[in-house]
């Protein structure tokens, strides 16, 4: 068994040493002798394809958290609004569906009950789908228009980690896709961000390569009873995955906050020692979010919080407020959160075990709930 787990005592962790592999390997072979970007299967044509006014992504779990990451990129891309439904929510709320509907399921099994049965529901209503999947000829990629399949490897612990980051890719490249399909100003740049794409593997290693610190932490936090999670843009659903690790692999009350939401009703939690992890955006973030998450962890530290941060290298603007600094190597905005969710995963695993608890099959959970 300790084979299997390459010399890591659980799969949870090899799996999270794997992702830099899972998204080299996900990106590997995507483009055509003449540099343009390609599907694994696609039984929708170009003329449909191009066609797309609307793109709903139905998914559950993880997998759900990695669809509304992609969102924020593939609207800035494409110009075609995206939503995120839930699949066992899309299915009952009668959802505004076409056949210029691109509806795209997200599942690292591909046997989720609820996600192909939305999938199903959209096909009735005429919808293209398309299946961004982990799994070869798994029962949704086989039910789809189109697939563009994860190459994260097989994942055996429960809770999902590499599948996450390989899906995060796969959407990205569909954006880019459509983006080149589609023409117009984002077109020249499906080059540039899939150039950006390939530095990642590397980042990641590096962050792997600097987590005892993280590490440190989460041993000093085994009797923590919660802990919250704040982000902002793309950081906002990767600040929901921490707070969903935590849960998943320590049963530890945790959620996850859009930053600029805490003045609506968060910040009235927040009281002296309340750990409070929070996902600042590079300091290159448009907007000027990056200022704005600062103040946010200003007010929380003067109200008492514990707050832990995870800032890009080189962003100083953080140090007065934080009390632990957690750094990631610098990237392009709508790509930090295949950096910044991997402390956060690891941080979970380490208090997991710290609390002497089984990481790959926390309780009353299954890898794949294959039952409505
Ligand atoms: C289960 C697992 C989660 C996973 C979700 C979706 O609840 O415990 O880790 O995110 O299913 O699974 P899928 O295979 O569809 O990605």
């Amino acid at each position: 068994a300790s084979a299997e787990k390459g010399g890591y005592d659980t799969f949870m962790e090899k799996e999270i040493f794997d992702q830099p592999d899972a998204v080299r390997d996900t990106l590997l072979g995507r483009t055509d002798e003449a540099g343009r970007l390609t599907l694994d299967e696609i039984r929708i044509s170009e003329e449909d394809l191009k066609a797309i006014d609307r793109i709903t992504i139905v998914a559950c779990g993880t997998a759900a958290y990695a669809g509304m990451v992609a969102k924020y990129a593939i609207e800035h891309w494409t110009r075609i609004p995206v939503e995120v439904s839930l699949a066992h929510e899309f299915r009952y709320c009668d959802p505004i569906v076409s056949e210029r509907t691109l509806v795209v399921s997200i599942s690292q099994s591909g046997e989720t009950m609820d996600t192909l049965m939305a999938v199903k529901h959209a096909k009735e209503l005429g919808a293209r789908t398309l299946s961004i999947c982990n799994t070869h000829g798994a029962t949704i990629p086989r039910e789809s228009d189109a697939v563009l399949y994860t190459h994260a490897g097989p994942e055996i612990a429960v809770a999902s980690t590499k599948a996450f980051l390989a899906q995060i890719t796969a959407c990205y490249i569909l954006g880019l896709y459509l983006a080149q399909l589609r023409g117009g100003t984002y077109a020249d740049d499906a080059a540039k961000v899939m150039g950006e794409l390939q530095e990642m593997p590397a980042k990641i290693e590096e962050v792997l390569g600097h987590l005892e610190r993280t590490r440190e932490i989460a041993r000093f936090m085994a009797d923590t009873r919660s802990v919250l999670f704040l982000g902002r843009n793309v950081g906002y659903p990767i600040a929901m995955e921490g707070a969903l690790k935590l849960k998943e692999l320590a049963y530890i009350h945790a959620e996850g906050f859009a930053a600029g939401e805490l003045k609506h009703g968060p910040i009235a939690l927040i009281d002296a020692g309340q750990p409070v992890f929070i996902v600042v955006p590079g300091p290159d973030t448009p907007h000027g979010l990056h200022g704005k998450v600062v103040s946010n962890i200003q007010e929380i530290r003067a109200r008492g919080a514990r707050t832990l941060v995870i800032a890009e290298e080189g962003d100083e603007a953080v140090v007065p407020f934080a009390d632990e600094v957690i750094r990631i190597p610098k990237s392009a905005p709508l790509l930090a959160p295949l950096l910044a969710i991997v402390p956060l995963q690891v941080f979970s695993l380490e208090l997991s075990t710290a609390k002497g608890l089984d990481v790959d099959q926390p309780r009353n959970l299954a890898k794949s709930v294959t039952v409505e």
